[in-house]
């Protein structure tokens, strides 16, 4: 097990001695200090933009920017550096696919398959693509016990399905999808693959060159980063094939009035002065959650999301979604006659943050036939005390709303 109470020692916002029980990690992370110096040092000590400024703390930033895609290339064991393209967030990264890939590739009576388990950020790009390009969208349906029924996934990808689009697991079921066979039937029909990996890179080691997909997507700040860095990990001759996502400064090689040339991969896609202050926070945030080990970071995750079902099961009137076997540590649930947002309001008297709402995934919701549920998510810095508070606490507020 991890020592907890060290690795809150690494986090500033546990340094007061308030009760602080943050169970949203699904939404975002906290920051070690490490991530924030890295952050605070590039602002005051080497503040300059990247690939132009001729001086040495240009150099300085420059290299520092370029060596977390080197980092990243090795944390996810991605083939190629050139693959990794620096973005704001998952959203963007999987907008980037849906605009610079979908609008040169999708046709008429083309088809993109995503899940009813997805993110809206998952879904809603396909949606404007697939009706800018007259393309369908199809969907692997979601079981009630919140995991995708591939049992007939050969009748739902045929040789119109151009792309297929899947979250690694689930922001609300905590599910692992099960990436590799969703991979392999879209392999059969020469289908591109696209992997959301927002909630599956900060809990598990995850190998892109094992995965073997063709893009995949995640986020700095849901894994004790900053906010505003995104990766895209892409196919090097997928992307050398597709347009820019957007136009501007670094992306090009040569421009006239008339026209324009692309810089190589990855430049083409990172348009504009990039977040350099974000990306070399998301480095020191790689260094960190490998200085603690991913394995070690899951297996805690495990105990957590093992002790937090077992507790909340005995709780009165809790109802429990989702029970895949393969599962990261996320909990949702309803209580009998209490509102999420007034549960989550409640808990928050208490020091206990959760998430309460239908947590941007309105289809998952549907298949329930439930507006919102309550979430808890757990990470390194949590312990089998906060799963205690957090039940206690739901308690007394399902005692005073009943
Ligand atoms: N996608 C984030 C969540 O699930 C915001 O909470």
């Amino acid at each position: 097990m991890l020592d907890v109470n060290k690795i809150r020692g690494d986090f500033p916002i546990y340094h007061s001695d308030r009760l602080f029980v943050y169970l949203d990690s699904a939404s975002t992370t906290q920051k070690p200090q490490v991530v924030i110096d890295a952050v605070s040092g590039y602002y005051s000590a080497y503040a300059a933009n990247i690939h132009r400024a001729l001086y040495e703390i240009g150099d300085r930033a420059t290299d520092a920017y370029e060596q977390v895609r080197i980092k990243v290339k090795q944390f996810l064991n991605v083939p190629e550096t050139h693959s990794v393209i620096f973005t704001k967030s998952t959203t963007e990264s999987l907008n980037l696919v849906a605009y610079a890939w979908g609008l040169k590739n999708l046709c008429q009576h083309d088809a993109v398959l995503v899940s009813e388990m997805e993110h809206h950020s998952n879904l809603v790009p396909w949606q404007l693509i697939a009706e800018k390009m007259g393309a369908s969208l199809k969907f692997i349906p979601l079981s009630d016990n919140g995991t995708l029924n591939i049992s007939h996934i050969d009748a739902l990808i045929s040789s119109n399905t151009k792309l297929v689009s899947i979250g690694h697991q689930s922001n609300v079921f905590g599910t692992v999808n099960p990436v590799k066979e969703i991979i392999a039937a879209a392999k059969n029909v020469g289908a591109v693959t696209v992997l959301d990996g927002a909630q599956a890179v900060p809990h598990m080691t995850v190998d892109i060159t094992d995965l073997d997909c063709d893009f995949y997507a995640f986020s700095g700040h849901k894994m004790v980063g900053p906010t505003g860095v995104g990766v895209l990990i892409g196919r090097t001759e997928l992307l050398e094939a597709m347009d820019p996502f957007m136009g501007g400064g670094e992306m090009i090689n040569t421009v006239t009035m008339e026209k324009s040339t692309w810089n190589d991969v990855p430049w083409k896609f990172e348009a504009g002065t990039p977040n350099i202050a974000q990306v070399i926070g998301l480095g020191a945030a790689i260094d960190y959650l490998q200085s603690v080990g991913m394995n070690a970071i899951h297996d805690q995750e495990q105990s957590l999301l093992n002790y937090g079902l077992d507790v909340l099961s005995q709780v009165k009137g809790l109802t429990l979604y989702g029970n895949a076997d393969d599962r990261g540590a996320v909990i949702p649930f309803n209580v009998d006659n209490v509102h999420t947002h007034d549960l989550a309001k409640f808990l928050d008297t208490d020091g206990i943050c959760i998430r309460a709402g239908h947590h941007c995934a309105q289809p998952i919701m549907d298949h329930l036939g439930i507006s919102a549920t309550a979430r808890a998510s757990f990470y390194l810095y949590n312990d089998k005390n906060d799963i205690d508070l957090l039940a206690e606490s739901i308690e007394k507020t399902a005692r005073i709303f009943n």
